[in-house]
């Protein structure tokens, strides 16, 4: 959004335009468009209204009902923070003490609100000026949250009288893509590490896939996925750590927060698994259970023993309740092939089949056009190596 479109918003006019429109629909923006440039309304502030409109609906999946006070950017958006997740890493400031937090790159400032809605007192910076004009039109209903416009490595946290830290650094280039690597990170890993040395209390968000090489091993290192999906790692030092060294999986899902946490270097290597034959279960650990490395603590919380070495399927003679995977009964199970899976399935009258695959070059949806099944019937299928051959289970969900 440029500074003309916000200036729009912002007046009372603009505001009250955006806070009137009605819910929004792709299949009738166009038109609603059209009505209120017809009503004599700057075109240009219907494009930015109508803008915000769209992001605060698609914002919502991440803010809920708060996306309607807020203002987006799709990038902004994109790069938030979920504001369930935002809470967590806020708690962590709450139960640490902290007086101050400075927020390294605030983004459109989805963590700096959740502080600011505990209370605490925050700092936060921002480089980019639209992203920081956001933030401020987003921290507005706090008195306790400052925007400053800066580079954040060059504010001086010790005169600011700062007592925390939390950075989720850019990790996207200026043409959106990913990137992936800790040290192209804006600000880079090490810089933002090397923080901890002046402020202890430090917290980062980084992406899920971030090696265990590059955590300092004293960090807790934990991995959160919400509904299932992997959203970030958090490396926590200091008090915002009280469980000490090691790596975690918080999982955050409609029937509340899971944990699964091993103590320890937190820079180690995960632990291996023993491999068994296939029982009569088969569970699919969280992806952030496997992005931390505890699926040995979860075989062992199980009881259960891997199907291959190097892939995360756990089986089981017993059911087992665990929020931390998903569990399937085993129906069937034989030798990969096209011809014969695709006669067990139209014995079946399966037309619909899910296809679940690890340690497998299948793609499902090819798989599924090659299967071409007419049928009633639904089906679940593993595809997976079993004692080093390609595999089908049928299975269907616990
Ligand atoms: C991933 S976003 C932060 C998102 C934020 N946590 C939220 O949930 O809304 C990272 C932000 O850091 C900003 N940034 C990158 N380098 C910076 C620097 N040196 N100083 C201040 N901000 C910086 C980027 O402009 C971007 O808005």
């Amino acid at each position: 959004m440029d500074s003309r479109a916000l200036s729009l918003l912002l007046s009372p006019e603009g505001w009250t335009l955006l806070n009137q429109l009605p819910p929004y629909e792709e299949q009738t923006a166009l038109k609603l468009a059209e009505g209120l440039r017809a009503r004599g309304v700057d075109p240009d502030l219907v494009s930015a209204a109508l803008t915000q409109s769209r992001l605060r609906a698609r914002a919502q999946e991440k803010f809920g009902q708060f996306a309607s006070e807020l203002l987006f950017t799709q990038a902004g958006l994109e790069q938030a923070t979920r504001l369930p997740v935002a809470a967590r890493h806020a708690q962590r400031y709450a139960d640490a003490g902290a007086t101050l937090v400075a927020d390294l790159g605030c983004g459109l400032g989805a963590d700096a609100l959740a502080m600011a809605g505990l209370g605490l007192r925050v700092l936060a910076i921002e480089l980019d000026e639209q992203t920081a004009a956001l933030a401020t039109v987003n921290l507005r209903a706090f008195e306790t949250a400052q925007v400053r416009l800066a580079d954040a490595l060059q504010v001086d946290l010790a005169a600011e009288g700062v007592d925390a830290v939390f950075a989720d650094p850019a990790r996207r280039t200026r043409s959106g893509s990913r990137v992936f690597d800790p040290r192209a990170y804006s600000p880079d890993l090490d810089t933002l590490l090397a923080l901890r040395e002046r402020v202890p209390n430090l917290g980062l968000k980084v992406g899920p896939g971030v090696p265990y090489h590059a955590l300092p091993s004293e960090t807790q290192a934990q991995w959160v996925s919400v509904d299932g999906a992997v959203v970030e790692a958090g490396l926590w030092f200091g008090d915002l750590a009280p469980e000490g060294s090691g790596r975690s999986a918080l999982l955050l899902t409609d029937d509340g927060a899971h944990h699964l946490s091993w103590s320890g270097d937190a820079d180690a290597p995960a632990g291996q698994a023993p491999t068994g034959r296939l029982g009569r279960y088969v569970y699919e650990p969280d992806g952030a259970v496997i992005r931390a490395g505890l699926v040995a603590r979860l075989c062992e919380q199980t009881g259960g023993t891997l199907l291959d070495p190097s892939i995360a399927y756990i089986s089981t003679d017993t059911p087992v309740q665990t929020p931390m995977a998903t569990g399937f009964r085993v129906l069937d199970t034989f030798d990969f092939g096209l011809k014969r899976l695709r006669a067990y399935l139209r014995e079946r009258n399966v037309g619909r089949v899910e296809i679940k695959k690890r340690g497998t070059a299948v793609v499902p949806d090819q798989l599924r056009q090659q299967l071409a099944l007419k049928g009633e019937n639904a089906a679940t299928i593993i595809l997976t190596r079993l004692r080093g051959k390609q595999s089908v289970l049928v299975v269907e969900r616990l």
